[in-house]
């Protein structure tokens, strides 16, 4: 795979899009229409193709579909008041992508079919991206294994594919919290800091169980002490303590290494606050919220952006928010948001014209 050339396009007879109402979408629902696909076969990636979306025809015996070495990214592209299409931060996702790609035993995608075919593919789709304020058009770039075989083992052949859907926000009011006891989600030397199929299956029954109780979403917590928050759904969190935001750190392998993460991080301190990248107990929240110096909790994520957290729930302790007086994660929302719809400088240069 060396350049862009090397992709072949075969355009869609007729587009979709006149169908679609491209201000009223829910998140991850609607596709566009092409997308990209390339396989890896005899140590090499070959076949790189835009065409139609269109369904796979894939084997049974699909090594994915059993042992799941599977892997995506969740990328955004927004347009200007011009019509220019921009990606946010897509360098800081395509190296996360290969990160996974290596503790999954899978092979790394070459940067100039990710960061190219992407380019490619949105610029045909252009037409997609919404306009609408918090709409985007949410890029998701996955691999998995596609040998034929229900061996254990890595597979020599994969399948890379980038498919796009034009969306709407994914959580749109302050959510509750339910902090998780029984299960967890990731272990030190596991695979939490991967963007793994795997990860999102086994945190379903969690989450289903939290709703049925009546929240949104879990607090995961730490594997081995159930002591220290870790993430919210599938978000990252921070919690702003007093003038200090803290966030739980990448050390042990269990958090995702969040582009919407390093972004507030960023910002954050442009607004003047500390950030700790630290260990953060439940206790130590639990004194926080009694003594007043919890301000404000929020989670992170390309897909969500900034969700604010209305309510935690920790064993029979509640702690409750009116999100309503809050200043630092709407004013850190709007910026973001101000930034990637280009209302704002884009000083950190997070914006990639297509
Ligand atoms: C994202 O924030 O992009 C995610 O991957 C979360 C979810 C949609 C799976």
């Amino acid at each position: 795979m060396t350049a862009a050339m090397d992709i072949l396009i075969t355009k869609a007879e007729t587009s979709k899009l006149k169908d679609l109402n491209l201000e009223d979408l829910p998140f991850g629902k609607f596709f566009t229409d092409h997308m990209l696909e390339a396989d890896y076969e005899n140590g090499e990636w070959k076949n790189a193709e835009i065409k139609p979306y269109q369904p796979l025809l894939l084997n049974p015996s699909l090594a994915a579909l059993h042992y799941g070495q599977a892997i995506f990214e969740g990328i955004k592209a927004y347009k200007d008041v011009d019509g220019n299409a921009f990606i946010f931060r897509p360098e800081d996702n395509f190296k996360r992508f290969n990160i996974s790609a290596q503790r999954m035993d899978m092979p790394e995608v070459p940067e100039e079919l990710f960061m190219e075919g992407m380019k490619q593919l949105i610029a045909l789709d252009k037409n997609w991206i919404p306009s609408k304020q918090d709409y985007s058009l949410y890029i998701r770039p996955f691999m998995f294994s596609s040998d034929e075989i229900i061996g254990v083992k890595p597979s020599d052949t994969y399948k890379f594919l980038i498919i796009l859907s034009p969306t709407g926000p994914y959580y749109s009011t302050p959510m509750r919290i339910y902090v998780e006891e029984k299960y967890v989600r990731a272990v030190p030397g596991g695979i939490g800091y991967v963007k793994a199929a795997g990860n999102y299956g086994s945190s379903m029954k969690p989450t289903t169980e939290a709703r049925k109780k009546g929240y949104d979403q879990v607090l995961w917590m730490d594997a081995l002490e159930h002591k220290y928050v870790q993430e919210c759904g599938t978000m990252n969190v921070f919690f702003i303590i007093g003038n200090t935001a803290i966030t739980p750190d990448l050390i042990d392998g269990t958090i995702l290494n969040g582009v919407t993460r390093q972004s507030v991080i960023t910002l954050l301190k442009e607004m003047g606050l500390n950030v700790e990248e630290r260990a953060l107990s439940i206790e130590e929240i639990i004194a926080a919220y009694k003594s007043g110096e919890l301000r404000e909790i929020f989670g992170t994520g390309t897909a969500a952006t900034i969700s604010m957290i209305k309510e935690l729930r920790y064993k029979d302790f509640e702690m409750k928010f009116d999100t309503n007086g809050w200043k630092t994660a709407p004013e850190i929302k709007k910026w973001i948001t101000d930034i990637r719809e280009g209302r704002r400088e884009d000083k950190y240069n997070w914006m990639q014209k297509v």
